[in-house]
């Protein structure tokens, strides 16, 4: 078996890591009993890039239990966790991640995962469906899935410019993964990342976040939850306004800038904070990202304008700029929560990865009438994880009387 990893001497630790997770991930061990019954993948190849977590562990176990052939590697060279890739190798999953691999074993890694032609691909900012459309172009792939806001972006895009090649389910786009996983898992775990590498506190700090959408609502809400006076960047109206009603102050990232003392990127777009902005924060300003990719802050500029940078603690560098005023920047502007911490918690990545599973369970059962489109999974499978997830979670339904269904559906009845 060929896999690239850091240590397998480190595999028992990430069996018990895996343990752990997939104790807290019921809604997909029930897909995966299914599976395993029906062997519902067997025959099929599956390609994953991926955050190499305890959590995808758990995902791609379950796969491999539906009778699937699974090769993984990592979608960002900073969030794999090198005893879970140790633990899957040991398992008998080739896997190639390696933390803080460069750019260029990043892109080794996915050609290595495309080498073994896998018939459906998951994808996690849709790095490795670009290489496919880009540099792959003839290789005939079944489905693809998306986890991410960012990657979706990309799909939509290729679907308009009529270059995408096959069908891909933007699982992002499923309610239970983004109203939970980008709000409540983004918000607490990249606290929990910034927390780690500073161990500041948060009470009576003001902390801006860039972006007020499904993260940044996450963000917002927790840091807000710890004492923190909170400000919002947005360039949607509607949004901003949002954060206003939220009790958040909402300021441009220059305003921002000159009052802020952490500051938070999740937007999804490129030099959020850039020089103009660095010119302005105080000094000890941190700075970290919580968005797909690692531009939404300007490190490029930032070292260029600093005298000196050193690494002053875990996943925390300082950056000095000519007047003396210092910048920490954490985790390489890389997933804050990822780089730094160890991602969304399991209870969250259930839903998401419940979703992944029934999305290529659908690919497979919807193959021969599935076009080159982003499709978004039936809202019976979305309301199917949610149901589960709420009787995991002890709670319980009201069920419609017939009046009241009638009612609902009904245009007869008013004041
Ligand atoms: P979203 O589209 O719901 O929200 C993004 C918000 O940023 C929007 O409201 C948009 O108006 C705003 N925005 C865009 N440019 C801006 C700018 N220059 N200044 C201020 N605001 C700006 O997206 P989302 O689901 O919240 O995801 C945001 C990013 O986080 C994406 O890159 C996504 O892929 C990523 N993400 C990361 C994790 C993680 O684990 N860290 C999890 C989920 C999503
Ligand atoms: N994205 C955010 N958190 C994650 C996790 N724990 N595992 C995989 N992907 C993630």
């Amino acid at each position: 078996m060929n896999f690239d990893i850091a240590d397998i001497a480190l595999a028992d630790k990430g069996h018990r890591r895996i343990e752990w997770a997939s104790r807290r991930m019921p809604v997909l061990a029930s897909i995966r009993e299914r599976f395993e019954k029906e062997q519902t993948l067997a025959g099929y190849k599956i390609g994953a890039c991926m955050h190499v977590t305890s959590e995808t562990a758990t995902l791609m176990l379950a796969l491999v239990a539906g009778g699937a052939e699974v090769v993984l590697c990592a979608s960002n060279p900073l969030s794999t966790q090198d005893d879970v890739a140790a633990a899957l190798v040991d398992a008998g999953i080739p896997t190639y991640a390696v933390r803080g691999e460069d750019a260029e074993t990043f892109y080794e890694h996915i050609n290595a995962v495309l080498d073994t032609s896998p018939d459906l691909v998951f994808d996690d900012g849709a790095d490795m469906t670009m290489v496919l459309h880009k540099e792959r172009v003839g290789q005939e792939v079944l489905g693809g899935m998306e986890e991410t806001t960012t990657g979706v972006m990309r799909l939509k895009a290729m679907e308009q410019d009529g270059v995408l090649r096959y069908p891909i389910v933007a699982v992002n786009d499923s309610d239970t993964k983004h109203l939970f996983d980008n709000r409540h898992g983004t918000g607490q775990s990249s606290l929990d990342g910034i927390l780690r590498s500073t161990n500041i506190l948060f009470a009576g700090k003001r902390v801006v976040v860039a972006g007020f959408g499904d993260c940044g609502w996450g963000i917002a809400t927790r840091a807000k939850g710890l004492g923190a006076d909170v400000i919002v960047t947005e360039i949607d109206p509607i949004r901003a306004v949002a954060a206003v009603m939220e009790g958040h102050r909402v300021m441009t990232g220059i305003e921002a800038a000159e009052v802020g003392e952490v500051f938070i990127t999740a937007t999804g777009n490129i030099h959020v904070f850039r020089a103009e902005h660095f010119e302005k924060m105080p000094d000890g300003a941190i700075i970290a990202n919580a968005g797909h990719f690692d531009v939404e802050l300007d490190l490029v500029a930032l070292d260029e304008m600093a005298v000196s940078r050193r690494v002053l603690r875990d996943n925390l560098e300082e950056f000095t700029l000519p007047d003396g005023r210092r910048i920490l920047v954490i985790a390489e502007g890389r997933l804050v929560n990822l780089g730094a911490a160890e991602g969304h918690p399991a209870d969250v990545m259930d839903m998401s990865f419940a979703d992944q599973a029934l999305a290529a369970e659908w690919i497979i059962e919807n193959k021969d009438t599935l076009g080159p489109k982003v499709y978004t999974l039936p809202k019976e499978l979305d309301d199917e994880v949610a149901r589960l997830k709420l009787e995991a979670m002890s709670g319980s339904l009201e069920q419609l009387t017939p009046a009241q269904e009638h009612y609902l559906s009904s245009w007869e009845h008013g004041t």
